[in-house]
């Protein structure tokens, strides 16, 4: 059976960007893949955090990794900071990685644009993320577009290393989603959606009350031409709308236009909202019963020890590999 890893930052609300780029496919995959599924905290520091509010963020985010359907039983849930090996093999990649690669990716570029202190981590996030998918020797890795150039450098991490030390990595394939890789915000729709947009108007939560939902989609930025139809570039809010409607309702695009072909954004607005609310509910509900429970805590438990397992083999390879330590 194939391997597939992916991680998710708790570094904000979860959006209905990262349910649809990473979340959902997550529980499709987890089937007919052995699945490792992180909650990256040690990536999330990256930027400051409050030490209270990140403990909150990984709890909340365990609890939707398992409220939006990921199965204990058959994939391994995870904190990254529980298993120390993350740590210790994003070094030891850090150190087969150049300074100018890592400059040129578009996520560093945006995240230290405009700040006066930028923490090193952030430069050095790229080989972390490495670690992460080469410890588990993944085959595909799941996410949504952004993360693209990450997934190229680490292959290219990959590959030197193998090159120059010994032949142990994987080498890991993206995974995107057909439709949804990039969902878009609901104010402006040519910036993809993003947790720590502060504009709170800009996205939709895994955990939005239904007023909110109605009010954001309500506000969301669409055209002055009224008609419902896909056209990314001349209609970048519909689109997006339409594609979110889309994957909430298992309609086609096509099917949706002819729905509402003649009908204003009005109508369509309101049964999006109704679409997103009804999709959601079951998530909450699960999430209320899980956030505080012993269950979450056992399952987190038992998911860092079989990371642990594994993860600690393969640095053990790439110790031996670069020849550090003793032979043992
Ligand atoms: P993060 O936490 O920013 O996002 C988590 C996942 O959600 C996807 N995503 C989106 N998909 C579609 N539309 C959007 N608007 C949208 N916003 C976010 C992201 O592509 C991602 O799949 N570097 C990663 C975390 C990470 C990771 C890893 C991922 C760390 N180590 C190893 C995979 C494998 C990140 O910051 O994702």
């Amino acid at each position: 059976m194939k391997t597939i890893f992916s991680g998710i930052q708790p570094s904000g609300t979860i959006t209905i960007g990262n349910y649809i780029g990473a979340l959902k496919q997550f529980v499709e995959l987890q089937n007919d893949y052995n699945c490792y599924f992180c909650i990256v905290d040690e990536h999330a520091i990256t930027v400051p955090q409050d030490p209270q509010t990140l403990r909150k963020n990984i709890r909340s985010l365990a609890a939707l990794y398992l409220a939006v359907g990921i199965d204990p039983d058959k994939a391994t849930l995870f904190i990254q900071s529980e298993v120390p090996a993350h740590a210790q093999a994003g070094w030891m990649l850090q150190c087969v990685s150049y300074i100018g690669e890592l400059e040129r990716m578009t996520q560093f570029k945006d995240k230290s644009a405009g700040r006066e202190a930028v923490s090193a981590g952030l430069l050095t996030y790229p080989p972390l993320m490495a670690a992460d998918i080469l410890l588990y020797s993944a085959h595909l890795v799941p996410v949504g577009d952004d993360q693209k150039q990450h997934l190229e450098l680490t292959r290219d991490i990959a590959e030197r290393f193998n090159k120059k030390y010994n032949d142990i990595f994987t080498i890991p394939n993206i995974h995107l989603p057909k439709v949804g890789a990039r969902v878009m915000s609901l104010q402006e729709p040519t910036k993809k959606m993003s947790k720590s947009d502060p504009n709170q108007r800009s996205f939709i939560s895994l955990l939005d009350e239904p007023k909110q939902i109605e009010k954001k989609i309500k506000s969301a930025v669409t055209d002055s031409d009224g008609i419902v139809k896909y056209d990314y570039e001349n209609k970048p809010g519909v689109s997006n709308l339409l594609s979110i409607y889309s994957i909430f309702s298992n309609l086609s695009i096509e099917e949706i236009e002819t729905k509402y072909e003649g009908r204003g954004y009005g109508e369509f607005k309101t049964d999006l909202a109704e679409v997103i609310i009804n999709a959601l509910q079951p998530i909450q509900t699960r999430y209320k019963e899980l956030i505080d429970s012993e269950e979450l805590d056992e399952i987190l438990d038992r998911g860092a020890e079989k990371a642990n397992k594994v993860a600690n083999k393969m640095l053990k390879k790439m110790e031996n590999a670069m020849g550090l330590g003793r032979k043992r």
